[in-house]
């Protein structure tokens, strides 16, 4: 009976999924946390729900990890590390398993798409076009760096000879957010292991589901037990617990500013190396001379994907004063122009928020935009579905840099439009803001576009383009959008370390 109306409430929780593999995969329910190879239930026998946001329906029962949890994962993660069973392997061989990690995901692209935009509620145009091909990609890059990492000859006195060694940090920790689950997990896990590294990957709670698909998809390429951890569970928990842990190595997490600042006390207890991708408030400017319809879908692309909650997202739209109707006008035309619905039709260009508790935080984002006398030009309401968590793409005008929808991140799809005066005048308000992930600049005047480029303080800058990102170049924040650099031969600094050795000659 109980299996029943478990199968009943499932197919009202999958309404519109395709993918029999992702049913298949949801009705063995609860899933387990991946230790050593094998699939075990917490040891507090504790399970939490994930639930599908765009209906408010239990998807599956997941394994609630705490730190009994951790510290078993640590154990087998420091065996299967001291034991060489992964850094000794061959480079070559190491290659061969990323790449076949790489082809598991291609092959499971439409099941692990359908499983993304379940559990996140981000339409499976993008999940099935950005998230899985980009998880696939990063994969493949990686996998070409572990024949790669290269230690240096040292000019030495002639009675030395010197050299250095790159070698793995060791056991890594790795949290991540909820916003891009599998290619967030790809980010993190295909570096650490290209470097010879053994990880414990801690999925955000509100979207476990395509993490532990991965983790069956390591087991099933192949690689050594003991290599790959997936301890799902909360962040104070199973999270704070790696950040915590005095045999772990490294911790990457991907978050909050909030929660990152913690991550970095807790890390203190043993020194970890640590790197931080945090929040943002990214400007994105508009000058007269852009080509206006290319910065209006650009700037659109670079608020509302994934509904907003993209940590890189433009969410200040800085409009120079003489084209600031115009634009913003465009913008907002657009913005009610996309598709707000169940995100597993083809055709819906937005979903639901993640969660119940970020659908909150946002509405209370609108509200005050509101109280501070933005207007909204569009949007400014939740979705009108009878359920889930939808926000009506939203574009207020009025805005100034001071107002609280201007300084904090709303992680929602809300632009915040800001007129300004001229290159000096935007520059300053740009980066005026704690943050410093990325910033859009569009114009004609490619002078105009390099210089700013140079004065604009984010790790990343677009040109005539907005939310491009290449597994090939490093991504990351200045001030409090954190440190160290992900992706890029850059990521390969964050799991290795280096060791000197000096050799007498004679
Ligand atoms: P969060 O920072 O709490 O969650 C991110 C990850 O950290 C999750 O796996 C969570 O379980 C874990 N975590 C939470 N508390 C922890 C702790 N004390 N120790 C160790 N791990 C912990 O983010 P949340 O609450 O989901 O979202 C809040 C806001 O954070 C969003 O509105 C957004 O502004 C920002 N955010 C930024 C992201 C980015 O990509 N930079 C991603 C997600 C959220
Ligand atoms: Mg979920």
């Amino acid at each position: 009976m109980a299996s029943a109306s478990a199968s009943a409430s499932l197919e009202s929780a999958t309404r519109g999924a395709k993918s029999s593999a992702a049913l298949e995969f949801l009705k063995s329910s609860p899933k387990k946390l991946l230790i050593n190879g094998k699939w075990v239930p917490s040891k507090s026998g504790k399970t939490f729900e994930t639930l599908n946001p765009a209906n408010e329906q239990v998807l599956a029962l997941v394994a609630e990890g705490d730190k009994a949890d951790v510290d078993e994962a640590v154990k087998y993660a420091r065996k299967a590390y001291e034991d060489a069973k992964w850094a000794n392997l061959s480079p070559h061989a190491r290659t061969g398993l990323l790449l076949k990690i790489a082809d598991l995901i291609e092959q499971h692209a439409d099941e692990l798409a359908e499983l993304e935009t379940l559990d996140n509620g981000k339409p499976l145009f993008e999940s099935r076009n950005i998230d899985i091909p980009g998880a696939a990609e990063t994969f493949r890059y990686y996998a070409g760096f572990a024949t790669k990492i290269y230690g240096e000859t040292n000019p030495s006195d002639p009675s030395m000879f010197n050299y250095t060694l790159r070698e793995p940090v060791g056991v890594c920790g790795q949290i991540i957010p909820w916003n891009f689950p599998l290619l967030m997990a790809s980010w993190k896990i295909a570096p650490a292991l290209a470097c010879g590294n053994v990880v414990i990957l801690k999925p955000a709670e509100q979207t476990p589901l395509t993490a532990i698909r991965l983790g069956e998809l390591i087991c099933e390429a192949g690689l050594p037990e003991g290599v790959v951890q997936i301890v799902t569970g909360f962040g104070p928990g199973a999270g704070s617990s790696i950040a915590e842990h005095p045999d772990i190595d490294k911790v990457a997490f991907t978050g909050s500013t909030e929660v990152g600042k913690l991550i970095l006390q807790a890390s203190a207890g043993n020194l970890k190396r640590v790197s931080l991708e945090l929040g943002g408030k990214s400007p994105n400017i508009i000058f007269p001379d852009a080509d206006m319809p290319a910065a209006v879908f650009g700037s659109s692309l670079g608020i509302f994907l994934n509904q907003g909650q993209v940590c890189c997202a433009g969410s200040r739209v800085f409009v120079q004063e003489s084209v600031y109707d115009q634009f913003t006008d465009s913008l907002s035309k657009m913005a009610s122009g996309l598709t707000l619905g169940n995100p597993l039709d083809p055709n819906t260009r937005m979903g639901p928020l993640v969660s119940k508790e970020q659908h909150d935080r946002v509405k209370g984002y609108l509200k005050a935009g509101k109280e501070e006398g933005a207007k909204a030009k569009t949007g400014g309401e939740p979705g009108k579905q009878e359920a889930g968590y939808f926000i009506q793409p939203t574009v207020f005008t009025g805005v100034n840099n001071q107002m609280k929808i201007a300084r904090e991140e709303i992680f929602g799809p809300v632009a915040s439009a800001i007129p300004f005066k001229d290159e000096a005048d935007v520059v300053f308000q740009s980066n005026d803001t704690t943050y410093g992930l990325a910033a859009g600049v569009w114009t004609k005047d490619i002078n105009r576009a390099l210089t700013i480029a140079r004065k604009l303080k984010a790790g990343t800058v677009w040109i005539n383009t907005y939310s491009v990102l290449d597994p090939i170049s490093p991504f990351g924040g200045y001030k409090q959008s954190g440190f160290g650099r992900e992706l890029g031969k850059y990521a390969i600094d964050l799991y290795t370390q280096i060791k000197s050795v000096y050799a007498r000659i004679g």
